[in-house]
């Protein structure tokens, strides 16, 4: 028999999820009636089937993770504007019978964020944006909400270009082979691609080029410190990895879902830290 489902994340793979730990964290914490948050992993082509199914044995909703963001945006009945904004969900809610869809990881970045952070290196500054996925779509409109002038560069030129074409806000599109004619005068680069993930290199930017004031962020938390970030680390640039983002979004998530706002306590923090 299937187990009941209230609140879960979905995604392909998704045994390397540490959404359960936040959530369910929450969920003791707060005493929410409900069961405990689960993985579910599910392959794109049963995806539409799986969700449904949930919702109709009684789910209130759910994460979504990579691959499954942009046909969560299509499958959803209703999105938020900031899921149009950038064409891809990661949390879903029923609701009245119905599928809404939003995106908290644009909110999860920007409160990543420290202010001095936002005040050198990203409002009315140049930023680049590495990859073309569904992180980079929330990324692209976070920055551009914080008065960035974006720039995208992805190993798949048409995907960076459809993001293009499809956001409101129009970053622009940077050929990889282009990369080093702007990367001088970028303060802040992010990472949304999955290189770093398993210890693998990421080459896109040559560090020596790049201004000793920018400011390097890798969505990436698992491992805490990829390459990338400690190249970024040994040249002195600023730096971060993605788990305030990943903790961000998912008390958004936890609000949307359980009109909670949950506070990020030092034990959370300690818990994701022995991770
Ligand atoms: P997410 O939703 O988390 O953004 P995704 O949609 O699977 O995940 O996107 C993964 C990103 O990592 C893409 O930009 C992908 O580049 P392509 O569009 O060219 O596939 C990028 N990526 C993955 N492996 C890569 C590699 N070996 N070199 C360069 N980019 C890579």
């Amino acid at each position: 028999m299937n187990e009941v489902v209230k609140t879960g994340v979905i995604g392909f793979p998704i045994d390397h999820s540490v959404s359960p730990i936040i959530h369910n964290h929450w969920i003791d914490e707060y005493q929410v009636n409900t069961d405990s948050y689960k993985k579910i992993g599910v392959e794109p082509k049963l995806f539409e089937e799986e969700v449904l199914r949930l919702k109709e044995s009684g789910a209130l909703g759910l994460n979504v993770t990579v691959p499954l963001k942009e046909l969560a945006f299509s499958f959803s009945e209703e999105q938020t504007e900031i899921a149009k904004q950038t064409g891809a969900v990661n949390t879903l809610t029923f609701k009245n019978g119905k599928v809404y869809g939003d995106n908290t990881d644009v909110i999860g970045f920007q409160r990543s964020l420290d202010q001095e952070t936002v005040e050198n290196n990203i409002a009315n500054k140049k930023c680049l944006v590495l990859g073309a996925g569904g992180a980079a779509r929330a990324v692209v409109c976070a920055l551009s909400n914080l008065n960035g002038e974006v720039f995208i560069c992805n190993r798949t030129l048409e995907k960076a270009l459809k993001i293009q074409q499809n956001l409101r806000v129009q970053p622009e599109v940077i050929e990889q082979q282009n990369l080093g004619t702007v990367v001088g005068e970028i303060s802040f680069i992010v990472n949304t691609t999955s290189l770093g993930l398993g210890n693998t290199e990421n080459t896109m930017v040559d560090f020596t080029q790049v201004n000793p004031q920018v400011f390097v962020y890798d969505l990436i938390y698992n491992p805490k410190l990829t390459k990338f970030l400690s190249a970024a680390k040994e040249r002195n640039f600023g730096y971060q990895n993605g788990m305030k983002m990943l903790i961000e979004q998912a008390a958004e998530s936890f609000k949307i879902w359980h009109d909670i706002h949950p506070k990020i306590s030092d034990e959370l923090m300690n818990l994701l830290e022995e991770l």
